[in-house]
């Protein structure tokens, strides 16, 4: 089984795990600060996903977003795990919300899956062989100028300060701003060409490992906000459909914190 195989075959288990809970009442818990949300459903979907990729890649490590680092005896290989992005979403019925899996091998990412139960949309891409959605060639957008962008971003309540002056620098400037509460997605969707770019600060691996290669291999560009190189550890990201990439990092440079 390819990386690939391996990851739909442990998104779909999860999906359909995530959507039997969907429809019932969960305990939700707040994680270190306010407003920071688990379900028993996060951590249900992360036990299916390991438990299969284990199965399948005994030898490779595992980061997840509830379980944290499971070493393998692989040095080389990991798995990137975020079993639900979007709890928030989630928590309220709000169907963007996904299951996001990626493989990296001597760390670079190879293969990436980003798959919306409630929407049924899969979003796939492995290193070199293109994106697709619902097994459909993805493509960014054509759109050439900030002024005519829709973009995406996202934050934590508690951060809305320091992400307050990029919020209005954007909103000031492209055509629309969205904050859609799913950083995986909102990656796959400036893939898909819905968004023409997505930036945010202080995501983790997991949030964003699956659906930087997906934006790269659907013709985007990824970078940290200021422009340097990005990497599943980078402090901020910045996705774009290529074209609007110098603009958007333009449109920050004074704000740079
Ligand atoms: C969150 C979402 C959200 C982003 C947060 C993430 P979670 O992940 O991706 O869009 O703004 O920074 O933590 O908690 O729903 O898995
Ligand atoms: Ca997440």
């Amino acid at each position: 089984m390819s990386p690939l195989e391996a990851a739909v075959d442990a998104a779909a288990a999860a999906g359909e795990l995530l959507q039997a809970y969907a429809g019932q009442p969960l305990e939700i818990r707040e994680k270190e600060r306010r407003a920071d949300l688990v379900t028993v459903a996060d951590r249900a979907a992360e036990r299916c996903i390991v438990d299969r990729l284990r199965a399948a890649y005994p030898d490779a490590a595992i980061l997840g977003e509830e379980g944290g680092v499971q070493p393998g005896s692989s040095s080389r290989d990991r798995w990137i795990v975020d079993p639900l992005d979007g709890t928030t979403n989630f928590a309220h019925g709000y169907p963007l919300f996904c299951v996001s899996i990626a493989f990296e091998r001597e760390r670079e990412v190879l293969a990436g899956v980003v798959y919306a139960p409630a929407m049924n949309e899969w979003f796939l891409a492995e290193r070199g062989a293109g994106a697709t959605r619902n097994g459909s060639k993805l493509n960014v957008s054509g759109i050439r100028s900030v002024g005519e962008a829709l973009v995406c971003t996202g934050f934590h309540p508690a951060e809305m300060g320091i992400n307050a002056p990029y919020f209005a620098r954007a909103s000031s400037h492209a055509q629309g701003v969205r904050r859609d509460g799913s950083a995986a997605l909102d990656l796959a969707y400036v893939a898909a060409g819905r968004f023409d770019a997505f930036w945010e600060f202080g995501l983790h691996a997991w949030d964003v490992a699956a659906g930087a290669l997906i934006v790269r291999e659907a013709g985007g560009r990824v970078t940290q906000v200021d422009g340097s190189p990005h990497t599943v550890e980078s402090p901020s990201i910045l996705a774009t459909n290529a074209h609007v990439h110098e603009g958007m990092c333009e449109l920050f440079a004074d704000l740079q914190r």
